[in-house]
């Protein structure tokens, strides 16, 4: 069982991440999207970027942890979520944008690979993605939770042909500098 299945995981990420939240990021997603747009939330932990982006577009939870997902429903019975493992992304739905904030570092290289490459072909024609990453120079584990760290260079081999990058940058969420931003349309 990892970190994210149990309540004490939870609650203990929930405190951890106390006064952040993706609104800088979403300002940006925003300028390339249009509102009412449909976007897929990957790995939306306890939902604070689901309900911003709700405010401007046709949004999508998901996460590869029940409680997280019951922990939403409980509070927003209406709301539409997924249980999805952000690396295959098992759905037969599509989406005009894929989002994730500090979600995809948790994979594998070789499976952020096969997940960005799955992300192509659940997007709509015209979509786009948006994901955030640590940068860094070296992986950690942390309570058996990975901890992938990128910079830009890499992540661009890692991104291959089946996106144009609209923005690749570097910002600062606890640290100076310590993320990165990537906004990346569907080749066609
Ligand atoms: C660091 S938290 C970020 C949560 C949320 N995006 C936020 O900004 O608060 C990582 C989230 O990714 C989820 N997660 C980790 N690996 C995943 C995977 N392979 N597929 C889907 N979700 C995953 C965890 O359950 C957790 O909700």
């Amino acid at each position: 069982m990892g970190f994210f299945d149990t309540e004490k995981g939870v609650d203990e990420y929930i405190k951890i991440a106390e006064g952040y939240d993706g609104t800088e990021l979403i300002k940006i997603l925003q300028e390339y999207l249009p509102k009412k747009s449909t976007v897929l939330e990957l790995g939306m932990g306890p939902g604070k970027d689901l309900d911003i982006l709700s405010k401007t577009f046709t949004v999508t939870g998901s996460d590869y942890s029940q409680v997280f997902l019951d922990r939403y429903k409980k509070e927003n019975p209406e709301s539409d979520l997924l249980k999805l493992d952000a690396a295959t992304l098992d759905t037969e739905r599509t989406f005009d944008c894929i989002y994730s904030n500090k979600v995809l570092h948790h994979l594998p290289r070789e499976e952020l690979k096969k997940s960005i490459q799955r992300q192509a072909k659940i997007l709509n024609p015209n979509g786009i993605i948006f994901h955030s990453f640590w940068k860094g120079d070296e992986d950690e584990n942390f309570d058996g939770m990975l901890f992938t760290r990128y910079q830009i260079d890499e992540l661009k081999q890692i991104i291959g042909d089946s996106f144009d990058i609209l923005e690749m940058k570097v910002y600062t969420e606890m640290e100076k500098e310590d993320s990165i931003y990537v906004v990346l349309s569907k080749s066609v």
